[in-house]
């Protein structure tokens, strides 16, 4: 009903809204007065996560990509080597474990049968297995050894938004978690991003305040076959993301590329008026990368895209080569994701509006997969 929607026309919008209060929510109780983590109820002991030489991270869908970011994340701040795997080829090709690999099953629903099952074989091996789940005892926490959960919230449009940037805070508190627990150099750094996550639901609003461009450049688009999507860094994620909403929304062809794989292939896609976003890393920090991406915009630009740019406030050197500019505010690099990808998801609910698709209940899809 409307009242359940909150006021709004799709659970989908009213979940985008809610962005800014599910990432406080997921940071609530957690970080202490000293700005320390108090992950209590990761009831894996400090000594069992000291001794950790790998992390694999096995996910499905929207939740494998929050898992790609976390990859950055956690071998950043840890140092500790992290794999991500789609939940559904893990088991199948005879992974190496032990008891020393943390495995970190990613699911908003806690039953997708894919990574339920992945989590019962690293289990087999003797892997610890850490959930973050939505979804208060359903079946993926029940059978790990751990859970930390996302509070975003019941969210019902099948295309996931919250929960993804919920699983993203998770992943991060995880990695720093690790990080604290066995103390590793970054000390300074690990309590800088603390609080810089703690100012990160403020940014997202602001994020929120400043879509109706976007919505507008997304009704041009309507009658688009293709629309593809390039990021670099955790930025490459984020464009998979974005293609992905954009498939199970608007039922458009939508790919992700890495920017620096450009030149190897996909620029011979590159024709007059497609369009491409393009997800641009922040000039501080990382400014190589930045510079890259530029770099390509101007590419693909010259041989006849239409550019649509996420970029920072304040990055001037995009300005020259965007058809659309994107603002976002600046966030460390790491954290990006959190602000980067939710123009993107509303890109996609407003082009599934435009073409008259059906917002919550996307054809062929459901929201909570439990078959292999
Ligand atoms: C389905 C949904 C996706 C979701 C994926 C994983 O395919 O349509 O939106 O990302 O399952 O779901 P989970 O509940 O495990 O996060």
């Amino acid at each position: 009903s409307a009242a359940e929607k909150g006021g709004y026309d799709y659970f989908m919008l009213k979940e985008i809204a809610e962005q800014p209060k599910a990432v406080a929510d997921t940071l609530l109780g957690r970080i202490d007065a000293s700005g320390s983590l108090t992950l209590d109820e990761v009831r894996i002991p400090p000594g069992v996560l000291r001794e950790v030489d790998k992390v694999v991270i096995v996910a499905c869908g929207t939740a494998f990509h929050a898992g790609l970011i976390a990859k950055y994340a956690i071998e950043h701040w840890t140092r500790i080597p992290c794999e991500v795997e789609l939940a559904s080829e893990f088991r199948y090709r005879d992974p190496i474990l032990d008891p020393r690999t943390l495995v970190i099953a990613i699911s908003q629903s806690g039953e997708t049968m894919d990574t339920l099952m992945a989590l019962r074989h690293a289990r087999e091996q003797g892997s610890r297995v850490l959930a973050i789940c939505n979804t208060n005892g359903s079946t993926i926490p029940r059978e790990s050894d751990a859970v930390l959960y996302t509070h975003a919230g019941p969210e019902v449009a099948v295309a996931s938004t919250k929960a993804f940037l919920t699983q993203l805070v998770a992943c991060y508190l995880v990695a720093l978690y690790l990080g604290q627990v066995r103390g590793t150099k970054w000390g300074d750094e690990i309590r800088a991003v603390i609080r810089d996550l703690s100012r990160i639901s403020g940014a997202v609003e602001r994020v929120l305040e400043t879509m109706e461009p976007v919505r507008e450049l997304a009704r041009t688009l309507a009658d688009k076959n293709t629309v593809l999507f390039l990021g670099r860094h955790v930025g490459y994620p984020v464009a998979l993301e974005g293609a992905l909403k954009l498939k199970e929304l608007a039922y458009m062809h939508a790919e992700g590329f890495a920017a620096g794989e450009l030149k190897h292939g996909p620029i011979a896609l590159i024709e007059q008026d497609l369009p491409v976003v393009v997800v641009v890393p922040s000039p501080r920090g990382r400014s190589v990368l930045h510079d890259k991406i530029v770099s390509n915009i101007q590419e693909i630009r010259a041989r006849g895209a239409r550019t649509i740019v996420v970029a920072e406030e304040g990055d001037e050197a995009v300005v020259p080569y965007a058809d659309h500019l994107i603002r976002i505010p600046a966030t460390p690099t790491l954290l990006q994701p959190l602000v980067a990808t939710v123009p993107l998801q509303v890109f996609a609910c407003e082009l599934a509006t435009a073409r008259g698709n059906e917002v919550d209940q996307p054809r062929n899809l459901a929201k909570s997969v439990t078959v292999e």
